[in-house]
C-alpha cells in the first residue's frame, strides 16, 4: 500500500470526496488516418509517427455534445449504482457546447430526469475535465451537495477545420462522466493543483462567434468558427505545464512517481506523454493512452481515460491514480486520487 500525506486531513469540517461510478461513451462512426488521406494531404506514416493516433470517433449531424454527456452519465450513475433524481448538481466540461445558452447541463439535467439538480457548464478546454472535479469536490466536501455529477463532452468534428491538415487530423469526439460523493474512511480525492496563463491564450483558439467577434458573413468566410493552433508551441507549453503540475500534486502529498499505479495523462499526442513521463521519472507502463483510438477529444479526455483505466482492471480500490492535463487558455492542472 503507498504511503501519502492527505493535504485535505487538516480540515476536519471537510470530508473526503470519492469517484464513486465512472461511464463514457464515444460515437459510432470511425474515422481512421487513411480516410483523412482522402480528405487532406496527409499520410497514415505522417499522423501515426507525430502523434500516435490511427482513427478517432466522429458524432453524427443530429449528434450534439448533450448527447455523448448523457450517454456517458448514464453509464456513471449505474456504476455508483444511484438514479438521476439523487443527483443534487451537473457540471458539464466543454468547449463545444451544443448553443452558447442555455448550458449543456442543462439540456443533460432536464433528458437525465435530474429533477433536484443544479446544472453549469464549465469551460477550461481540454484542462475542463480536472477543473471541474475540483470545483465538484468542493461541493461535496463542504456538505453542500451529497452527490455530484461531472462531464466532459466535446463535439470537436463541428469545431475542426477540416481543409486544415495541422489540426483536423488531431481531435474527435466523445463524453466521459464521473459521480463523485463521500465515500466513508476513503481518501479519494487528495489534493488538485490548477493553473493558467491567459497571456498564451492565442496560441490555442476558436475566436468567431463570442462577443468580440460576433457571427456574420466575414466572420464566417474569414473561417473565424474554427479551431486553430500553433501546434509547436503548444507542445512545448504542454510538456512543461504537466510535468510542473504532476511535481506539485506528488509533492504535496509526499508521494513518489513509483507509488502512483496509473498515470492519466491528457490523450493529445503520444509524444507529449512520452515527454512527460520522461521527465517525471514515470515508466511507460504506468500511462494509460488512448489516443490512437480516439485522438484528443479535449475535455472528455481523460474522463473516457479513467473509465476504461477502470473497467480494464488497471484501477482496483487503494491504488494511487494521477490525472495531468493541458488545454488552451492556456489551462493546466493534475488531480491525485486515492481510488
Ligand atoms: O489539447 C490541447 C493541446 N494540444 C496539443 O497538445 C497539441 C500540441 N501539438 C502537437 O501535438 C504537435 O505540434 C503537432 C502534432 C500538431 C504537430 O507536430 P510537429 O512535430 O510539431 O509538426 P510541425 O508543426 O513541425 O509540422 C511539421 C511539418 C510542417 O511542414 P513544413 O512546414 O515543415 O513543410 C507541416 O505543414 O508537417 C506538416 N504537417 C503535416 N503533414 C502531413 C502538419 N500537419 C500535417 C499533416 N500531414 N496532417
Amino acid at each position: 500500500m503507498p504511503t501519502f500525506r492527505n493535504p485535505r486531513a487538516n480540515r476536519p469540517h471537510l470530508r473526503s470526496v470519492s469517484i464513486t461510478g465512472v461511464g463514457s461513451y464515444v460515437p459510432e462512426r470511425v474515422l481512421t488516418n487513411a480516410d483523412l488521406e482522402k480528405i487532406v494531404e496527409t499520410t497514415d506514416e505522417w499522423i501515426t509517427s507525430r502523434t500516435g493516433i490511427r482513427e478517432r470517433r466522429i458524432a453524427r449531424d443530429n449528434e450534439a455534445t448533450s448527447d455523448l454527456a448523457v450517454m456517458a452519465a448514464q453509464r456513471a450513475l449505474t456504476a455508483a449504482g444511484i438514479t438521476a433524481d439523487q443527483v443534487e448538481l451537473i457540471i458539464v466540461a466543454t468547449i463545444t457546447p451544443d448553443m452558447q445558452f442555455p448550458s449543456t447541463a442543462c439540456l443533460v439535467q432536464h433528458r437525465l430526469g435530474a429533477h433536484r439538480a443544479a446544472a453549469f457548464d464549465l469551460e477550461a478546454a481540454c484542462s475542463g475535465f480536472v477543473y471541474a472535479l475540483d470545483v465538484a469536490s468542493h461541493f461535496v466536501a463542504s456538505h453542500t451537495y451529497n452527490t455530484v455529477l461531472v462531464i466532459g463532452a466535446e463535439k470537436m468534428s463541428s469545431v475542426v477545420d477540416w481543409t486544415d491538415r495541422n489540426t483536423c487530423v488531431l481531435f474527435g469526439d466523445g463524453a466521459g462522466a464521473a459521480v463523485l460523493q463521500n465515500r466513508p474512511n476513503a481518501h479519494g480525492l487528495l489534493t488538485t493543483c490548477l493553473g493558467s496563463d491567459g497571456g498564451k491564450a492565442s496560441l490555442l483558439e476558436l475566436p468567431g462567434g463570442g462577443s468580440a467577434c460576433p457571427a456574420s458573413v466575414d466572420s464566417v468566410t474569414k473561417r473565424l468558427h474554427f479551431l486553430r493552433m500553433d501546434g509547436k508551441e503548444t507542445f512545448k507549453n504542454a510538456v512543461n505545464a504537466m510535468v510542473a503540475a504532476t511535481h506539485e500534486a506528488l509533492n504535496r502529498c509526499g508521494v513518489t512517481v513509483a507509488e502512483v499505479k496509473c498515470i492519466i495523462p491528457h490523450q493529445a499526442n503520444h509524444r507529449i506523454m512520452s515527454a512527460v513521463a520522461e521527465r517525471i521519472g514515470a515508466r511507460e507502463d504506468q500511462l494509460f493512452v488512448n489516443v490512437d483510438r480516439y485522438g484528443n477529444t479535449s475535455a472528455a479526455s481523460v474522463a473516457i481515460a479513467l473509465d476504461e483505466a477502470v473497467s480494464q482492471g488497471r484501477i482496483v480500490r487503494g491504488d494511487l491514480v494521477l490525472m495531468v492535463v493541458f488545454g488552451a487558455g492556456l489551462t493546466w492542472g493534475a488531480a491525485l486520487i486515492e481510488w
